[in-house]
């Protein structure tokens, strides 16, 4: 009985996170569209050096730093978010961080770093996009 009302108050739980998620998605609010184009942005950049087999040790480092100021207002771009989110927002912080101390200054060292960082974007999208 008492798991199946944990595992009720779960589900109801969940239900409401992902209602708030999609509410706060459906108001007219340009910062969780102009974060995610931001981070887009310097994620694809390393993306398009790696491809192109040009990787910069100081662009690289710049566009990651410009990776991790801008998420930095990712909870603020999505008020009201539950807890898994921030977890995946705050693990999004913790590859970025641990990117820019590998100081990747070569392409491979530079795919590696960014691989964990594209990993997180599909894990939070696949929940809440
Ligand atoms: C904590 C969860 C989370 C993480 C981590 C995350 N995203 Fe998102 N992303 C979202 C959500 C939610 C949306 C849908 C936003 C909307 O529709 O307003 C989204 C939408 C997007 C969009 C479409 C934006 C638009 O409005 O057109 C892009 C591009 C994007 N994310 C890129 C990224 C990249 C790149 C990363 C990793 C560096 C990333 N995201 C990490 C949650 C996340």
């Amino acid at each position: 009985m008492r798991v199946a009302i944990s595992i009720l108050l779960g589900l109801v739980i969940g239900i409401i996170g992902t209602v708030s998620v999609m509410n706060t998605l459906h108001e007219r609010n340009p910062l969780p569209h102009a974060v995610m184009s931001v981070m887009a942005h310097h994620v694809g950049a390393l993306h398009t050096a790696v491809r192109a087999q040009r990787c910069d040790a100081v662009q690289a480092r710049q566009h990651l730093t410009r990776l991790l100021e801008t998420q930095a207002d990712i909870s603020e771009a999505f008020p009201g978010v539950d807890q898994p989110f921030l977890d995946e927002a705050a693990k999004l912080h913790d590859k970025t961080q641990a990117a820019l101390l590998a100081a990747p200054a070569n392409c491979p060292a530079l795919a590696a770093a960014v691989k964990p960082i594209d990993e997180v974007c599909q894990s939070c999208h696949q929940q809440y996009r």
